[in-house]
């Protein structure tokens, strides 16, 4: 480990020494501390930044248990054990995706945003949370990326919840019905913005932050609900394998709603 660099609202961004694999944005790496990893299995992270040459990269961490904790409690010149990258990223033939982030859902969009600003294409990142805290990680951003910020309280950028900053967007045509969303944070969020996407016609995919064990589809501990030929006709995925993206129209569970 070479650094923890605190965000502020409880989120830290551990900067780890390389080689860091080529990884695309959305595909995750399970982690564990090398001494004193308090719980059985490693947990999973997504890629939040990494040097051109793979030299050093760092992860977007928030501290929900034991864990991350352990992660968090870090020292420099600590060791972090890494295995990845792991499961499906988001889809590379979409042109200018809107980006959706609440919370460590922000994580997988700063390398998206990297890897396009480096191919010199724009990334629009809408990111919400209850109040400027909430907003970790933003301030990367920066050059980047074209953010729009949202808070609950009103404490930064649009006053309300992301999904009604994304109907703003829509009604001032910065964002245009017939593109595609990719969404990553909590489920309620994600949820919601599936809805919006449906209603006005956005396509969407959505990375899911599910419970994972061993994370390379051994213990299918992961599975959600799916429909769609990418399955052949199988009702369940692994997402640590085939996901954890997918686009809505894939996820059983939301097709119900
Ligand atoms: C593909 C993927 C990418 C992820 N990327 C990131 C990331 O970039 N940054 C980040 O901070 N987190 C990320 N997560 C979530 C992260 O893996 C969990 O927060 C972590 O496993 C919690 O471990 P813990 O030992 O600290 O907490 P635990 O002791 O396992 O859990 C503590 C509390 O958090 C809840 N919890 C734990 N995991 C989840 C979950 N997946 N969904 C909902 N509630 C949960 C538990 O119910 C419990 O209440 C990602 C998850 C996945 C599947
Ligand atoms: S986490 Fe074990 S199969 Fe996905």
């Amino acid at each position: 480990m070479r650094q923890l660099r605190d965000l502020g609202g409880g989120s830290f961004a551990l900067e780890v020494e390389g080689p860091i694999p080529a990884t695309l944005p959305g595909q995750f790496f399970m982690l564990r501390t090398e001494r004193r990893w308090p719980v059985q299995l490693p947990r999973p992270f997504s890629l939040y930044d990494c040097a051109d040459d793979g030299s050093w990269g760092s992860f977007l961490l928030k501290v929900v248990g034991e864990g991350t904790r352990a992660l968090c409690d870090l020292r420099p010149g600590e060791g972090v054990v890494l295995n990845g990258p792991l499961g499906q990223p988001f889809p590379a033939d979409v042109d200018d995706p809107v980006c959706i982030a609440g919370g460590v859902g922000l994580a997988p969009f700063l390398l998206l945003a990297r890897q396009r600003a480096r191919a010199g294409e724009r990334t629009r990142l809408l990111f919400g949370g209850r109040n400027r805290a909430a907003l970790a990680g933003i301030d990367d951003f920066e050059g980047v990326a074209e953010v729009f910020a949202s808070t609950d309280d009103g404490s930064h950028g649009h006053h309300g919840l992301v999904t009604s900053l994304l109907d703003d967007l829509l009604a001032r045509s910065v964002v245009k019905p017939g593109e595609t969303v990719f969404c990553c944070g909590p489920d309620p969020m994600m949820h919601a913005v599936a809805k919006v996407c449906e209603q006005r016609g956005l396509r969407c995919f959505l990375s899911l932050e599910t419970y994972m064990a061993c994370g390379y589809g051994v213990c299918n501990g992961c599975t959600v609900e799916v429909q769609g030929p990418r399955f052949k006709g199988w009702p369940y995925s692994r997402t640590c394998m085939e996901g954890p993206v997918y686009e809505t129209c894939e996820l059983t569970e939301l097709q119900r709603h």
